[in-house]
């Protein structure tokens, strides 16, 4: 049950350096342009968030104008509320996503609301985004577990994720924020939102804290999903998830891909090397046994 093809929603410029202090713009910038040279169609390249909380993403709206962007990829950026939304237009992004959780204690924690406030926050910004023809996409945290209500249900995955369908939400990301899904939690969750959302609107985000997200993209792949969110080098995580480490690897999934036959469109090497080359600036080996395999010779 393969796809034949995937696309690769690539986190690195957002979720990778958000947890990263002191990157400069240029840095990001530069990560951006080399993305943006290897075949991805899609960059998510910011956060139109509060400074306060999140100090690593307040540069994003130069970041946006500084890039060069290429016309075949959509570059997106976080927006949780209409203050959010506006910069992110101004700055001109192709797309914005909204973000919740399954769970209301890393919804507190992260965005300072319960599940139902971020609902009714949501519905402005997307129905400005719709007049404005802007894509949105929702993202759910913590659809396995949450770092402080512990395990979710597959139940309240569904139901939450469907409550950003009906909003007008045109992708939902599932993200296993806190990286502790295996193939025998994920199953049972994507199963019960397949039964809610239709296959080809459903997105997939593992974090890797416990080594399984490869697999667990596995497991998606083999029920037909075929929106993969990962991130170049490995990097990323939550400041708002105590522990949380990077998404799974694009090199990683690229090369599993390669290996089932699925067309990615994106040339692995190109990631790498751009994973290098933004790994030097944060002083640190990429989180990616293919890129070290690759280039780390
Ligand atoms: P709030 O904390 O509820 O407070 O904001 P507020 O609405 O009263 O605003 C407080 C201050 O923030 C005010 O400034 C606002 O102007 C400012 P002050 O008066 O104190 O100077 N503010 C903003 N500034 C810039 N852009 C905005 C904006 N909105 C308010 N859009 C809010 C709510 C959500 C904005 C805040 O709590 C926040 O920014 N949280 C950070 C959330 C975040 O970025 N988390 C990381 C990304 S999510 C993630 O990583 C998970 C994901 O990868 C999936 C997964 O792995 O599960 C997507
Ligand atoms: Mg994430």
């Amino acid at each position: 049950n393969y796809p034949d093809s995937v696309r690769i929603i690539e986190m690195g410029a957002r979720d990778g350096l958000q947890n990263e202090a002191n990157v400069p713009t240029t840095a990001k910038v530069a990560l951006i342009n080399a993305l943006s040279q290897s075949g991805l169609t899609h960059i998510e390249a910011g956060a139109f968030v509060s400074a306060k909380r999140i100090p690593q993403m307040a540069d994003s709206a130069d970041v946006l104008q500084q890039i060069t962007r290429s016309p075949d990829i959509c570059y997106s950026a976080l927006t949780p509320n209409l203050q959010g939304y506006q910069a992110a237009r101004k700055a001109n992004v192709d797309q914005v996503a909204v973000f919740t959780s399954s769970s209301e204690g890393f919804c507190q924690s992260n965005i300072h609301c319960s599940i139902a406030e971020s609902l009714a926050r949501f519905a402005p910004v997307i129905e400005q985004a719709k007049a404005d023809g802007v894509p949105v996409r929702g993202y759910l945290s913590c659809v396995v577990e949450c770092p402080y209500d512990g395990p979710t249900a597959p139940t309240q995955v569904a139901r939450v994720a469907r409550s950003l369908y009906e909003l007008g939400c045109d992708e939902i990301s599932l993200g296993d924020t806190i990286g502790r899904g295996t193939p025998a939690s994920i199953t049972p969750m994507l199963e019960a939102v397949l039964n809610q959302i239709p296959r080809q609107k459903v997105a997939v985000h593992f974090h890797n804290t416990w080594g399984l997200a490869l697999v667990n993209v596995h497991q998606a792949l083999s029920m037909g999903i075929s929106t993969i969110d990962a991130s170049v080098a490995g990097l990323g995580g939550c400041p708002y998830a105590p522990g949380a480490s990077g998404n799974v690897a694009t090199e990683d999934v690229l090369y599993l891909c390669e290996g089932l036959g699925i067309k990615t469109g994106v040339d692995i090497e190109a990631i790498a090397k751009a994973g290098w080359e933004i790994c030097r600036h944060l002083n640190k080996a990429p989180q990616s046994n293919v890129s070290l395999a690759l280039l780390g010779k």
